[in-house]
């Protein structure tokens, strides 16, 4: 079988190359997306591999209708940069890996929750200034002291209910569409329930445009002092300047933003992250209540083997039975 494999990072290069050793398929990789500029390199190719956060245009989809290539599969969970009507009307099929590891981010929020409750950036920042006693006076407070509330309760944001009842914490949870069946501990509230009883306050939805800003300045008003909040979602789902002015304010403890409102489409070119020439986001950076990242909550070793070996058996499974065990349903 012959693959072409495009938007390949220097962590992928590894996992790419043992997959197509360990299964005697031709894998040829490519740093660059898939565009209307590059995708005359898959000619002759039996599927295509991608991971990417830039457009999948329509003129794509339409060269590659005329290659004859019918499968694309992602490395990634996101099909929101796909233009899924344009691809049906090509006859390319699409899967996606919905679940690579979602402990990974799971776990990602859980590291903020605990450096933002024990003020590890105010000591770091005192030990910086030579304030070696301003270092010991910030009392923290405990995860397992403090009511979580998690607002999403797919996949993702079980992992994390889990980990929260793993240090104790008394969880709330939030979601149009509550989980079943499922021996976590925690209590369904409604959102401003959740947002006016919640210590720490934990986003797992997905970046739908009805989830814009379904934390705006309404939502901190209804927020206890003193609130810590996460976001390792999608960077809409907060309204930058009203967390800015509750930061500011001091009603917020602190924040951690793994996805970011402005981020660049391209968000998987790490180097291009911290440089957005935005002072939002230099505002937030330069604050030890915040802790910031530039959308790597999902990177882990685990995550980005499971993207590829995933995305790969879907590959196959598509091109050797016509389907695929998570095709993206139009
Ligand atoms: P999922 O589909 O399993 O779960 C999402 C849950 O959110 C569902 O239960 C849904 O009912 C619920 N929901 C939707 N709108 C809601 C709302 N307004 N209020 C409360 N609940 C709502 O998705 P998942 O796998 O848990 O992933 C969650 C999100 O995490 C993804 O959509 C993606 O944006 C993000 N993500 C981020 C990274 C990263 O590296 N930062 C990596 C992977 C995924
Ligand atoms: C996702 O899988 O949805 C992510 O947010 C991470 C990915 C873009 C690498």
């Amino acid at each position: 079988m012959k693959i072409i494999a495009y938007g390949v990072r220097i962590d992928e290069v590894k996992y790419l190359d043992d997959w197509a050793k360990e299964t005697g398929n031709t894998v040829e990789q490519h740093t660059d997306y898939l565009n209307e500029n590059t995708v005359e390199w898959a000619k002759g190719f039996d599927g295509i591999n991608v991971l990417q956060t830039t457009p999948y245009s329509a003129a794509m989809f339409e060269k590659l209708n005329e290659y004859g290539i019918k499968y694309i599969a992602l490395r990634n969970v996101g099909t929101d940069n796909v233009d899924l009507d344009a691809a049906k009307k090509a006859g390319v099929r699409i899967s996606n890996v919905p679940a690579y590891s979602p402990t990974a981010i799971a776990e990602f929020s859980l590291t903020m929750a605990l450096h933002l409750l024990r003020n590890v950036g105010y000591v770091q920042n005192d030990l910086k200034n030579d304030d070696f006693a301003g270092a010991s006076t910030h009392i923290g407070r405990e995860l397992g002291q403090s009511v979580v509330g998690v607002i999403g309760t797919g996949r993702i944001g079980q992992a994390a209910v889990k980990m929260f009842n793993g240090f104790g914490a008394k969880v709330l949870a939030y979601d149009p569409y509550p989980a079943k069946n499922t021996d976590l501990d925690m209590t369904y509230v409604s959102l401003d329930e959740l947002l006016s009883q919640a210590d720490v306050i934990d986003l797992h939805v997905p970046g739908i445009p009805a989830n814009d800003h379904i934390i705006d300045a309404r939502a901190f008003d209804l927020m206890k002092p003193g609130v810590v909040i996460l976001n390792t979602a999608r960077g809409n789902l907060i309204d930058t300047n009203a967390l800015l002015a509750n930061l500011k304010s001091g009603k917020l403890a602190g924040a951690g933003i793994d996805t970011y409102e402005y981020e660049t489409e391209d968000l998987l070119k790490f180097a291009d992250h911290g440089n957005f020439n935005d002072p939002i986001w230099d505002e937030l950076l330069a604050m030890p209540n915040v802790v910031l990242s530039p959308h790597i909550a999902y990177y882990t070793e685990t995550a980005v083997h499971n993207m590829v070996y995933f995305s790969m058996a879907n590959l196959v499974s598509f091109i050797e039975k016509g389907e695929a065990e998570t095709e993206v349903k139009f």
